[in-house]
Order: structure tokens, then C-alpha cells, then sequence
């Protein structure tokens, strides 16, 4: 049988980076020719943090067109805006009643997010966004989540709710399995190589955007933190120089001792530069795309709509049935 996958975005602030890409988008669109895919933007998680509006508007369409531009297909996908299938919200509630208060205290990135805000607006939403992350991948039968390892902790959780709750009616989920890519799965900070590049990072240098142009991939790139041994090798305390490594090999496909012995008489500089033409190869087709699509608004509304419909049709069984389970009258 044909696996499912299932996978989402989150449309805050700021646009996706080369760690979201290499991370999780790539691989989302070579997953399309193989598997039943299905893709969403999380814009019920974004407002977990506090959003204006305006730009949250604005930032759920472009990310839709993003990924549009990145090669994400409607026609071989199905693709929609999680909040306009209201399943999602429906089941994390009935999830929610199977979480425990203790689990969701554990999750690092609830622990790592809530330390960064002050503390009035640390709301429930931010604390109980795992069991909506879970009504997201189980209400479709998923087999296998492509992200990357920043989630696994998050996917952990969904498949111990989903036992709980099998464990309880009987079979009624699909317990999902991650799928972490080998390479890419972390792609680090520029300017700090033991933190996640993250799209809300104060610092712009500290990351590569999808849209940013070749001059200032070039600079990022040339001010990227190494160290002053001047080879480039994989070891454990060459951080920096193992993630200008990783993002190089995400690139081109080429492995540590491809890339070792092509720059084996060469410098950080020749390397840094190369490491930038290959990232900007990779996203001038995605930029030149993103425009196109987002000047066709009719176009994009017309491809998340079809996609919400379809997707409510699989959610609405699930949720049919969970509700059956837990003793309601459908
Ligand atoms: P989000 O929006 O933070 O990130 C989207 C995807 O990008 C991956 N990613 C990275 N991979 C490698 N290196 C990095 N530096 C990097 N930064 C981000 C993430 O691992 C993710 O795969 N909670 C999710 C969205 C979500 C979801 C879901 C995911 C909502 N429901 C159901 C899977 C299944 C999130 O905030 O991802």
C-alpha cells in the first residue's frame, strides 16, 4: 500500500530559510513521485505567539505561494491552509483530553519558546500546541512526517497519544514514524553554529532566507563563523565549518569526502564562496517562481481552497470515528 505523509510550515514571521528548506521542503518535493502527500500551512500554530493580522495575512500567503515556487504540486499533493479545516481544531481538543500536563511540560521547544517572551503572554495555546500538532498528523492516516530534528520531540509525543488512545478503543490512529533526512536535518546559525538557524533569529546574518539575493548570500556567507585552522574537514570541534559542510552537500548531493578533497588545497575563502554560488544556484529558479505566483492571488485561492475540501473529506472519518469511540452522538 501506498504510504501517507503528512507534513506543515508554519507561516510566521520572517520567510523560510535554507534550514527549513534543506530541511524539510526539499525532501517534501521529491516525496511527491513516491508517496500520498499531504502538505499544510500551520497558521492556528503561528498565533500561539502573538501576531499583527496584517502580516500574519500577508505571511500565509506567501508562504503558500513559497512553497507553490519550491515545487510543492496540487496536483500531485493535496495542499491546504490548516485552519480552514476546522477537523484540526476538533480532534487536538479530544487529543488534549489524552495529554498529559506533565508531557507537554517536557517539550524543549515550549520550554525554549516561553523562556524568550515574557511571562503574561506565555498563553495555553503555546503550551498545548503539541496535541494540535498531533490532530494535524493523525487525522489523516499518516505513515511517515518529514521534518526536520527540531520536531522529533514533537512526533514522540504524537505517537505515544496515539498509542494511548488505541491502547484505550482499539485500534484507531495510524501511529506516524518521522522521517529525518541524513543530511540537513539541523542546519545551524551562522553566526552562533551550536544554535538552530531559526527564521526569528534577531539577527539576519545568522541565517540565509529563500529570497535573499546573491550579494547578500555571498556576504552571510563570507562572514560565516569558522575557525582559524583553515581546512576544511569534518570534525567535532569545527562547527561552523561542518554546517558550511552540511548545507554544501544539501546542495549538490556530494558527500564529507567529495567536499574534503575538493577543497583540500583551498582555503575557507574559496570555500565560503563556492558554499554561497551553490545555495543561490538552488534558489534563483524558487525566486524567479515565488513572483509569478504571487502575482496570480486567483490562482493560489483556487489551489488552497480545492485542497481544504479534500482534506476535510479524509478528516471528517477520522474525527466520525474518534468521536464514536469516546462515547458521542454522531
Ligand atoms: P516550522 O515552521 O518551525 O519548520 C518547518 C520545517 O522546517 C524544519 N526546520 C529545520 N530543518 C533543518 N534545520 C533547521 N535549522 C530548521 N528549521 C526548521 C522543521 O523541522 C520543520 O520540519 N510545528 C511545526 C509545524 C507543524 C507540523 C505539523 C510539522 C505543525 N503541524 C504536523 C509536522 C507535522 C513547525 O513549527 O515547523
Amino acid at each position: 500500500m501506498n504510504k501517507n505523509i503528512f507534513s506543515a510550515i508554519q507561516p510566521s514571521a520572517g520567510s523560510p530559510t535554507i534550514g527549513n528548506y534543506f530541511g524539510a521542503i526539499k525532501n517534501w518535493v521529491s516525496l511527491q513521485d513516491k508517496y500520498s502527500c499531504i502538505f499544510a500551512i500551520a497558521d492556528l500554530h503561528a498565533i500561539s505567539v502573538r501576531q499583527d493580522p496584517k502580516v500574519l495575512h500577508g505571511n500565509i500567503l506567501s508562504v503558500f505561494a513559497t512553497l507553490l515556487a519550491c515545487g510543492i504540486d496540487p496536483k500531485k499533493s493535496l495542499f491546504f491552509l490548516q485552519s480552514q479545516v476546522h477537523e484540526h481544531s476538533e480532534l487536538a481538543w479530544i487529543l488534549g483530553c489524552f495529554t498529559q500536563f506533565g508531557e507537554l511540560s517536557r517539550m524543549t521547544q515550549f520550554k525554549s519558546k516561553s523562556e524568550k517572551i515574557s511571562s503574561s503572554s506565555v498563553n495555553v495555546g503555546l503550551f498545548t500546541y503539541p496535541s494540535l500538532m498531533a490532530a494535524d498528523i493523525l487525522l489523516y492516516n499518516t505513515n511517515l512526517v518529514p521534518v526536520g530534528a527540531d520536531q522529533k520531540q514533537h512526533l514522540e509525543i504524537t505517537r505515544t497519544i496515539a498509542m494511548r488512545f488505541n491502547g484505550l478503543y482499539g485500534d484507531t490512529f495510524v501511529v506516524p514514524e518521522p522521517l529525518i533526512p541524513e543530511t540537513g536535518a539541523k542546519i545551524m546559525s551562522l553566526q552562533d553554529p551550536s544554535k538552530k538557524m531559526s527564521k526569528s533569529d534577531e539577527n539576519e546574518s545568522s541565517r540565509i532566507s529563500i529570497f535573499d539575493d546573491e550579494s547578500t548570500i555571498i556576504r552571510k556567507f563570507s562572514r560565516a563563523v569558522t575557525d582559524s585552522d583553515n581546512k576544511v574537514l569534518k570534525s567535532p570541534d569545527k562547527k561552523g565549518v561542518n554546517n558550511l559542510m552540511t548545507i554544501y552537500s544539501c546542495a549538490t548531493g556530494k558527500n564529507d569526502e567529495e567536499i574534503q578533497k575538493e577543497f583540500s588545497n583551498r582555503g575557507y575563502k574559496d570555500f565560503k564562496e563556492a558554499v554561497a554560488n551553490v545555495v543561490y544556484e538552488q534558489l534563483k529558479p524558487i525566486q524567479k517562481n515565488f513572483s509569478k505566483y504571487m502575482e496570480n492571488e486567483n490562482y493560489i485561492k483556487s489551489c488552497y481552497e480545492e485542497g481544504a475540501s479534500r482534506a476535510s473529506d479524509i478528516a471528517k472519518k477520522t474525527l466520525r470515528s474518534v468521536k464514536e469511540k469516546v462515547g458521542f452522538l454522531v
